[in-house]
C-alpha cells in the first residue's frame, strides 16, 4: 500500500465532534443512540474532505470544523438509515451492532432524523468562517447532495433496482448519488469556505466527483472480497440482496479496474490546481487500496 491516510485531521475531527455534540439531556435515550452511531468509529473521510479541501486553499481546521462535523452527522444518519429491516437489514457497523439492534426500530429512525437535523443546526449556530453568504451557500451545498437530487435519490434506485438486471447508466446514476453526492458536497463545501475560486471550484468538483464514484466502486468490491472483521460491516450482504453494483454488472476483476482508472481520473483533475495538493491525491490512492 502507498496511500498515507491523513490520521492527523482524523483525528482533529474526533475532538471537534466531541465538542460539538449536544450535551445529553432529556430524553437521554436519544443522544445515546445518536452517540452510539457517531462515535463508533468510521474513516471520517467525508470530514477530512472539507478540511484539506479548505486547507489547500489556507484555510485552517478550526476554520471550517463545524462544516466538518455537520457532513459527519449527514453520513452517520445515511447509515443508520441505510442499515435499518426496511433498507439493507444490517446487524453490524463500524464493528458494533448497527443502531436498530441495540435501541429498536423506532429510536434509529429518530436518531438518524436528529443527526441530520443537527448537522444543519451545526452549520447556521456555530460555522463563522466565511461570511454568511458563504455559509448559506453550504447549506445549499449539503442540503442537496443529501436529498432527492443526490443521496436520497440515489436510495431510491438503489432499492427497487434490487434483483433486477439495470444498465450501466442507471449503475452509475445510483452511485453517483447514494455516495458520490455527499462526497462531492464535501469537498465543495470546504473549498466555498475557504473562498475557492471559480477556477478552483471547477478542479475540485471535478476530482470529488470521481472520487465519490470511485469511493462506492470499491465499497461494492470490498463487499465482495472484504473481510467482515476487518470492514466493521458483514461482508457479502449485496449479494444476499441482490444489490446492483459493480462487481454484479460488470464482474469482479473489471469492476477494480474501474475503479483504479476513475482514481486516475480523480487525480488528473487536480492537475491544474497550484498549491501542495499531496494529501488529496493520497485520499485518492487509499480509496482505490482501502481495506476497509
Ligand atoms: C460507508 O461509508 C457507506 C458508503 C457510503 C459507501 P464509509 O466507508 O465512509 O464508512 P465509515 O464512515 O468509515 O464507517
Ligand atoms: C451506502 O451504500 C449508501 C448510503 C449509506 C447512503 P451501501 O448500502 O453499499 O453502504 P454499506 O455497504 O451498507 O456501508
Ligand atoms: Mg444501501
Ligand atoms: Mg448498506
Ligand atoms: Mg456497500
Amino acid at each position: 500500500l502507498t496511500a498515507k491516510y491523513p490520521d492527523d485531521t482524523r483525528l482533529l475531527i474526533e475532538a471537534g465532534l466531541k465538542e460539538y455534540f449536544p450535551k445529553k439531556r432529556n430524553p437521554e435515550l436519544i443522544y445515546e443512540a445518536m452517540s452510539h452511531s457517531l462515535f463508533s468509529g468510521g474513516k471520517r473521510f467525508r470530514g477530512i474532505l472539507v478540511i484539506e479541501a479548505a486547507k489547500l486553499l489556507g484555510a485552517t481546521p478550526e476554520e471550517v470544523m463545524p462544516t466538518a462535523c455537520a457532513v459527519e452527522y449527514i453520513h452517520t444518519y445515511s447509515l443508520i438509515h441505510d442499515d435499518l429491516p426496511a433498507i439493507d437489514d444490517d446487524d453490524l457497523r463500524r464493528g458494533k451492532p448497527t443502531c436498530h439492534i441495540l435501541f429498536g426500530e423506532a429510536m434509529a429512525i429518530l436518531a438518524g432524523d436528529a443527526l441530520f437535523t443537527e448537522a444543519f443546526s451545526l452549520i447556521a449556530g456555530a460555522q463563522k468562517t466565511g461570511d454568511r453568504g458563504r455559509v448559506v451557500d453550504v447549506v445549499w451545498e449539503l442540503s442537496s447532495a443529501a436529498g432527492v437530487t443526490g443521496m436520497v435519490g440515489g436510495q431510491v434506485v438503489d432499492i427497487i433496482s434490487e434483483g433486477r438486471g439495470i444498465d450501466a447508466a442507471t449503475l452509475e446514476f445510483i452511485h453517483e448519488n447514494k455516495t458520490g453526492a455527499l462526497i462531492k458536497a464535501s469537498v465543495r463545501a470546504g473549498s466555498i469556505l475557504a473562498g475557492a475560486s471559480e477556477s478552483e471550484l471547477a478542479g475540485l468538483s471535478s476530482y470529488a466527483g470521481y472520487l465519490g464514484l470511485a469511493f462506492q466502486i470499491t465499497d461494492d468490491v470490498l463487499d465482495v472480497v472484504g473481510d467482515t472483521e476487518v470492514l466493521g460491516k458483514t461482508a457479502g450482504s449485496d449479494a444476499k440482496l441482490g444489490k446492483a453494483t459493480y462487481p454484479s454488472v460488470y464482474g469482479l476483476k473489471e469492476a477494480k479496474a474501474m475503479a483504479e482508472s476513475v482514481v486516475g481520473r480523480a487525480k488528473e483533475a487536480l492537475n491544474g490546481l497550484s498549491g501542495d495538493t499531496a494529501v488529496l491525491r493520497n485520499l485518492a490512492d487509499f480509496v482505490y487500496e482501502r481495506q476497509f
